[in-house]
């Protein structure tokens, strides 16, 4: 009788050294399949004489029963390689470094209040905010702002609600609001978005101001200049040039615009000012006679643009990749 357990040994030679799914089909062909070496001795057994058969039917039986759970073991092995090796080819290297995406920054505008704020904070203002929907009598009335001016046009002005409430033009109603509250000696600022009916290259329907108010016995035009002197140097650095232009607004008295000097850029105005104006000292029960104030509205956004040399301000108001686009092309 043939010596059966040569074919066991060559199979497991051969499984070996198997390392892929093609590789053992073929191996598990030569020895099962249809041709396949173990298959033929099977066949063999109905061509040997009665006697022998049931004796070389159960070895070759015991041998396919090893062959199979062989191929079997084989089969798993080969199957976490084959696994493994698909994962290694949609391999991502995780020591690789990945994308980088920038860190996003504060707006300019915000920027530019926050350092503003941190400078009149440390002057001794205190910062307080009021409603963005305001009353008729904050924004205008109680200012001192006649019926007949601009601003309180309705083509100027977003009014909610008929022609009581609206989004406030600007942030000076906030001083009514503090010196009805409280009494002298005030030193507030106020931050805050303001609303008009405006847009292009150098308005916005909604922006943002910084109003200073300063109430006490003898305030004179003489603390507003050094207040806004100081200020643009903490802000702008040492030893900014300022200008005081004479001006008119309905709720102070006498009036001025204020430009900085940006060095090879020229005067940019950036704020109004002026001593508060008697009859808004009267509207909250101030006694002029007794004291007197300075305030100031200022422009942010403006500021932003001029430092930043932002051509349109509507960049403030798109996306980041727009500003840089827009301060690329200046
Ligand atoms: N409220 C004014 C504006 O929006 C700016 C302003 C001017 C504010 C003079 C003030 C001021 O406090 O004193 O145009």
């Amino acid at each position: 009788m043939e010596d059966l357990s040569g074919i066991v040994d060559e199979l497991r030679e051969t499984l070996n050294s198997c390392n892929s799914l093609q590789e053992l089909n073929e191996i598990r062909a030569r020895f099962l399949g249809k041709k396949g070496k173990i298959t033929s001795l099977m066949k063999r057994i109905s061509s040997l004489p009665p006697q022998e058969r049931p004796a070389f039917g159960k070895r070759v039986n015991e041998l396919k029963a090893t062959a199979e759970s062989l191929i079997q073991q084989a089969q798993q092995r080969v199957n976490k390689l084959e696994a493994e090796r698909k994962l290694l080819e949609r391999a991502v290297d995780p020591t690789f470094p990945g994308p980088k995406r920038p860190v996003g920054s504060e707006h300019p505008s915000l920027k530019v209040i926050r350092e503003i704020l941190e400078a009149l904070v440390s002057m001794g203002f205190e910062v307080v905010e009021g409603p963005e929907v305001e009353t008729v009598y904050y924004n205008f009335e109680a200012l001192n702002t006649p019926a007949w001016h601009p601003s309180r046009d309705m083509q100027d002005t977003f009014y909610v609600r008929g022609e009581e409430l609206l989004l406030r033009s600007h942030t000076s109603p906030v001083q009514v609001r503090v010196m009805e509250k409280r009494t002298p000696p005030i030193m507030v600022v106020s931050p805050g978005r303001v609303y008009r009916r405006d847009y292009d290259a150098t308005h916005l329907p909604m922006f943002h101001q910084i109003e200073g108010l300063y109430v006490d016995r003898h305030v004179s035009v003489a603390h507003l200049k050094w207040t806004l002197m100081e200020l643009a140097s903490r802000v702008f650095g040492e030893k900014k040039r300022i200008r005081m232009r004479p001006s008119f607004f309905p709720f102070t008295e006498p009036s001025f615009e204020v430009d900085v000097w940006f060095e090879g850029k020229g005067w940019f105005e950036i704020l109004g000012s002026g001593m508060v104006h008697p009859n808004v000292l009267k509207n909250v029960g101030c006694d002029p006679e007794e004291w007197s104030g300075f305030a100031f509205g200022l422009g942010p956004d403006r500021v932003a643009m001029i430092r930043y040399g932002i051509g349109d301000i509507r960049s403030l108001v798109r996306n980041e990749s727009s500003i840089y686009q827009v301060t690329k092309h200046l």
